[in-house]
């Protein structure tokens, strides 16, 4: 039996009353409702079967400042214990961000969540004691580290309901009272919220149809003098540089337009960000994004030109993410 009532967001709820984020509480439960609904996506049901047979675990430590965001258990689980767990969470699949490890369990995800991680922690502005929001979270991995690294608390959002049930797998273990992810898209926020210190979107630009409407939607989100943390495909070129790939960009029907980092730079001055600061800009690698046997399906070497790996299968350049910080001027 699980301790907790599958997407119960009432502990978020009652941190919401009397903050900045109060207005919200107005259209939130209906969004939700609205967005995790098994009437659209007919494998709710059976995720949320497999959140029913998590086995209740008291963890020793919860660990959200390492690579592997774990939760552990010092006393060995029984043989049976370890399966009830193990299914459960393979009836998960495919786990695309992590890595997590859960009682022993280690969940090697489709990437390396932690290698973005490292990239940018050093670059931020301290999260600590901050309300933190991140735009596109998947499974929430960086929600957790970002709760690790101080923040107060942590909102991801995610229209996926996949990732969202991948996150509650997590939180019936932690049980935290800082940490909530929610299957929502950005469009669907409050507008001119105003009210998070820092938000994160990483590995959403290039899925949005209008760019520059989602960094605006950003900077409404931001509290004046809040940071963006911005990461997103770039290629190669001067400000005028923008790539709009026809079909499919490494087989990806939903990529609409990848800047040159001195484009992106235009884009958030245009949308007045000020401090723009480029953090890292690195190619993405196999060892990255890889297939496992938690995430079964093909990766980024299938998405690749087999015999130019600096090409995708369509003939683009191949994926090369940037990391850039901004702040909200006013
Ligand atoms: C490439 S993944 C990035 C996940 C994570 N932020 C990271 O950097 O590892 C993009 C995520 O954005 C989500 N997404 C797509 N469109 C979105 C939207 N309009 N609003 C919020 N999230 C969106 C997808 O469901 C997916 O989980």
């Amino acid at each position: 039996m699980s301790r907790i009532a599958s997407l119960d967001y009432s502990a978020l709820y009652s941190r919401l009353q009397g903050t900045a984020l109060q207005p919200w509480l107005d259209v939130l439960p209906v969004m939700i409702e609205k967005n995790f609904n098994a009437a659209r996506w007919g494998d709710i049901p059976r995720w949320l079967s497999c959140i029913e047979k998590l086995p209740i675990i008291e963890p020793n430590a919860i660990n959200l400042d390492a690579d592997t965001v774990s939760i552990v258990n010092e006393t060995p689980l029984t043989a049976d214990v370890r399966q009830q767990l193990e299914q459960a969470l393979r009836g998960l699949h495919p786990w695309r961000k992590g890595p997590f490890d859960i009682a022993g369990i280690h969940i090697n995800t489709e990437w390396r969540s932690d290698w973005k991680w490292k990239r940018l922690q050093a670059h931020i502005k301290p999260l600590t004691g901050k309300t933190v929001l991140d735009v596109g979270c998947g499974s929430g991995y960086h929600c957790w580290r970002m709760k690790g690294a101080g923040a107060d608390l942590v909102i991801g959002i995610d229209p996926s309901p996949l990732f969202i049930v991948q996150y509650w797998a997590l939180q019936h273990f932690i049980q935290s009272n800082s940490v909530f992810v929610l299957p929502a898209a950005c469009e669907d926020l409050p507008q001119d919220l105003q009210a998070f210190d820092t938000v994160f979107s990483m590995g959403v630009l290039y899925h949005r149809r209008a760019p520059m409407d989602h960094l605006l939607e950003l900077r409404q989100l931001l509290k004046p003098g809040g940071q963006l943390v911005l990461e997103t495909l770039v290629i190669e070129g001067d400000e005028n540089a923008v790539l709009v790939p026809g079909d499919r960009y490494g087989r990806m029907g939903n990529v609409w337009f990848i800047p040159s980092v001195a484009a992106l730079t235009r884009w958030l001055e245009k949308m007045r960000f000020s401090d723009i600061k480029v953090v890292d800009v690195c190619a993405t690698t196999i060892e990255e994004q890889r297939s496992t046997d938690w995430m079964t399906f093909q990766s980024l070497s299938d998405f690749l030109d087999p015999d130019n790996h600096s090409k995708t299968v369509e003939g683009h350049p191949a994926p090369v993410r940037a990391i850039l910080t901004a702040t909200r001027k006013s």
